[in-house]
């Protein structure tokens, strides 16, 4: 293969500029051309793309967001939408293309390969963490430590105001946000849609927290069992002597600069992508599995059996006070 494209779709996340620079100069040392597809598949089936030069990829590297930009395109569900996509792609020579995109985004990657016979590799480009045939996404490191960072200030003001805090964190209906940030923040609550969670004994350990001398508590929410405000009502009624605050982090997780975590991994498997195209292979997804970068068919990938997170939430429960 000598001509591939480039697109982002769907969420946002930190990492994609870094995982598109990587394509275009690995592409370049292999003597492949690169065009960036702008707005995901709405600009593959408006033909919005063009050629990039490896020098003007410089700097990307640690900016957030997608310079392709990114969009949801309805038009490219259907098998018409497709074929336009596909049209448009050979009017433009691209041979293959590698799709920076969730789970949405790698099933129309799927739809093209095998409908039109264009190969093409994803990317795992999501905070949410939410794949499961990977051990991370990029941009979820990132997004961790952003929250993180939030938390602490959170803690900062409810410490002097000896409240109680809930954090909400995006994820949709994985607590993999929620789950590492709450571990790594020292949480007194994490509630994510993997575990059960029982509100009471909840509101129980926190007061069992004050009498052992501590000042302010944090409970970090995953957006998927639900928003903040309500979880705030709950809170005023199982603890009316304490003063209960709620905060949603929302898209401050999305943006921002990738952690060196996010830009290592978006140079590997942007690494594995191009070399898979230019062996005219495609229906794959790039990911990491123990450190080590792995591809799969995209089909086996979008059907795997959700991840364990027993032990990991079994940590929180073993440091947690009350
Ligand atoms: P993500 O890739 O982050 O999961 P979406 O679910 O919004 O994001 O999907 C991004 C885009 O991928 C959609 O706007 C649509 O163009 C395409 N897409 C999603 N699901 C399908 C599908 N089942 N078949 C074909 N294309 C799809
Ligand atoms: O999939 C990434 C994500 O940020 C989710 O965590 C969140 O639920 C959703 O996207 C929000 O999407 P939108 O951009 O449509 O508000």
């Amino acid at each position: 293969m000598k001509t591939i494209g480039v697109l982002t779709s769907g969420g946002d996340c930190p990492g994609m500029n870094a995982c598109v620079r990587a394509v275009v100069r690995c592409a370049a040392t292999r003597g492949m051309k690169v065009y960036g597809i702008n707005r995901g598949y709405q600009g593959m089936l408006e033909g919005d793309m063009e050629l990039f030069d490896p020098i003007a990829v410089s700097g990307l590297m640690g900016n957030g967001g997608t310079v392709l930009r990114t969009a949801r395109c309805i038009e490219f569900k259907y098998p018409e939408g497709r074929k336009k996509a596909a049209d448009k792609l050979k009017e433009f020579g691209i041979e293959g293309v590698i799709v920076c995109g969730g789970d949405g985004s790698f099933a129309g990657a799927k739809a093209l390969c095998e409908e039109q016979n264009i190969p093409c590799i994803g990317i795992p480009c999501t905070i949410d963490n939410d794949l499961n045939y990977t051990d991370f996404t990029l941009g979820f490191d990132t997004a961790v430590n952003t929250a993180i960072d939030c938390m602490h200030n959170v803690v900062d003001t409810m410490t002097s105001h000896e409240r109680v805090c809930i954090v909400e964190v995006m994820g949709r209906n994985c607590g993999d946000i929620a789950l590492y940030s709450g571990i790594a923040s020292g949480a007194d609550g994490i509630i994510i849609p993997e575990m059960p969670y029982d509100l009471e004994e909840l509101a129980q350990r926190i007061k069992n927290t004050r009498k052992m001398g501590k000042e302010s508590n944090l409970i970090v929410l995953a957006e998927g069992c639900g928003h903040a405000h309500a979880y705030v009502a709950q809170f005023e009624r199982l603890l009316p002597e304490y003063s209960v605050r709620g905060t949603n982090l929302g898209y401050l997780l999305r943006g921002g600069d990738p952690s060196m975590y996010d830009r290592v991994f978006a140079a590997r498997a942007a690494i594995r992508a191009v070399e898979l195209l230019e062996q005219g292979i495609g229906n794959r997804v790039v990911g990491i599995r123990n450190s080590q970068i792995i591809d799969l068919d995209i089909f086996e990938a979008l059907n795997m059996p959700k991840k364990d997170n027993r032990e990991l939430y079994s940590v929180f429960h073993q440091l947690v006070l009350g």
